[in-house]
């Protein structure tokens, strides 16, 4: 039977609020905190003692509420810190200090995945397809290897939710790589990384487990009306417009018609790659599929959304572990986590 936890909800809160705060409202809107809702009805209906804490930039409301409360498990759902996303790691070393279960990926883990070159390399080593790339440091001479082929897609190096990504990221020429350098530069004043562009299917597959491990049926990303010689890709508005969605017909599916030994071949890059990270918690791979059946991970997304909506929770589904099932899941694999390394 499962037991009774004592959980603390943390989240991230775009203003800092006192402890006890009523996020009744804010949860309620459904563009803005439904994940918090998603997780909160899930632990409710597992019947778990949940108590609430949002952050914005001062941790010591943690401290307090860890002395006056101290949860079994911290559900860990702070993916940005002061507006910062890179600060997610420092967030999860800080829960490592208290010595507390907590949910996800381990502040190593959020290290390797935030950076899109540190996981590459890493996945280089164990012989896992990636895209030829190249960082772009700012201050220094930007130029593209002369064996890169075009086009080449040109990122922020460390972001995420397709932050700094457009049609525009998908660079052709020598001129329009540097122009998309120059404004990750100068107007995101961010890093930036080039890789070869990866012609195909996306697909985004869920992994969850410790040693033991699950992949969770992959889901597809369709852009049915994008007109031939487009560059078909996640963008910022292909993930949040929803008008831009519908009009180039951008939805996500259950990956049908995977051909005979390709989800046993994607299966197993996901394994090795989630090994390769050292990872034991949950993750969500965004991986391409090119037309020679090749399998590249385009990257790994350490704490992936997890609402109802997201993939891995529709996924999972698929699977036939239903959201609660996810959420307990998660619970149990950071109580693990814990227990084994002590
Ligand atoms: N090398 C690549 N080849 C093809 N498409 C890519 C490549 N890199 C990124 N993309 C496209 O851009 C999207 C966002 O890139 P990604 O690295 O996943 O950034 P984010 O962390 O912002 O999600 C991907 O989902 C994919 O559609
Ligand atoms: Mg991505």
């Amino acid at each position: 039977m499962k037991k009774k936890l004592n959980v603390l909800m943390l989240f991230y809160s775009p203003y800092q609020k006192p402890r006890g705060y009523d996020y009744r409202q804010e949860f309620a809107d459904p563009d803005n905190m439904y994940t918090e809702k998603d997780v909160l009805g899930a632990l409710k209906s597992l019947d778990h003692d949940v108590s609430l804490l949002g952050i914005y930039n001062d941790i010591t409301p943690l401290f307090e509420q860890i002395k006056e409360n101290k949860p079994d498990v911290i559900f860990n759902m702070m993916e940005v810190f002061s507006g910062q996303s890179h600060l997610e790691k420092n967030m999860a070393a800080a829960l490592e200090l208290l010595d507390i279960p907590f949910t996800g990926a381990s502040s190593g883990v959020l290290f390797l995945c935030n950076n899109k070159a540190l996981s590459k390399k890493i996945f280089t080593f164990h012989k896992i397809k990636v895209s030829r790339f190249h960082t772009y440091y700012r201050g220094k001479r930007a130029g593209l290897p002369a064996k890169f082929k075009l086009p080449v897609v040109v990122k922020p190096l460390c972001e995420e939710a397709s932050r700094g990504i457009a049609q525009a990221s998908v660079a052709d020429s020598g001129e329009a790589f540097l122009e998309r350098i120059k404004f990750i530069h100068e107007h995101m004043q961010m890093d930036a990384i080039a890789e070869e562009y990866i012609d195909g299917r996306e697909l985004y597959v869920g992994v969850l487990g410790h040693k033991q491990v699950t992949v969770l049926p992959p889901r597809e990303l369709l852009f049915a009306n994008m007109p031939e010689g487009e560059p078909r890709i996640a963008t910022y508005k292909a993930k949040w417009d929803d008008g831009y969605r519908r009009k180039w017909g951008i939805k996500s599916v259950d990956a049908d018609k995977l051909p005979a030994g390709l989800l046993a071949k994607i299966e197993d890059v996901c394994k090795r790659a989630y090994h390769a990270l050292d990872m034991d918690s949950y993750v969500r791979f965004d991986i391409r599929v090119d037309a020679n059946g090749d399998v590249y991970i385009i990257e790994p997304n350490a704490n992936p959304c997890i609402a109802r909506i997201d993939e891995l929770a529709l996924s999972a589904a698929r699977a036939g572990m239903g959201y609660e099932d996810l959420v307990q899941r998660v619970l149990d694999l950071a109580l693990l986590r814990h227990e084994n390394n002590h």
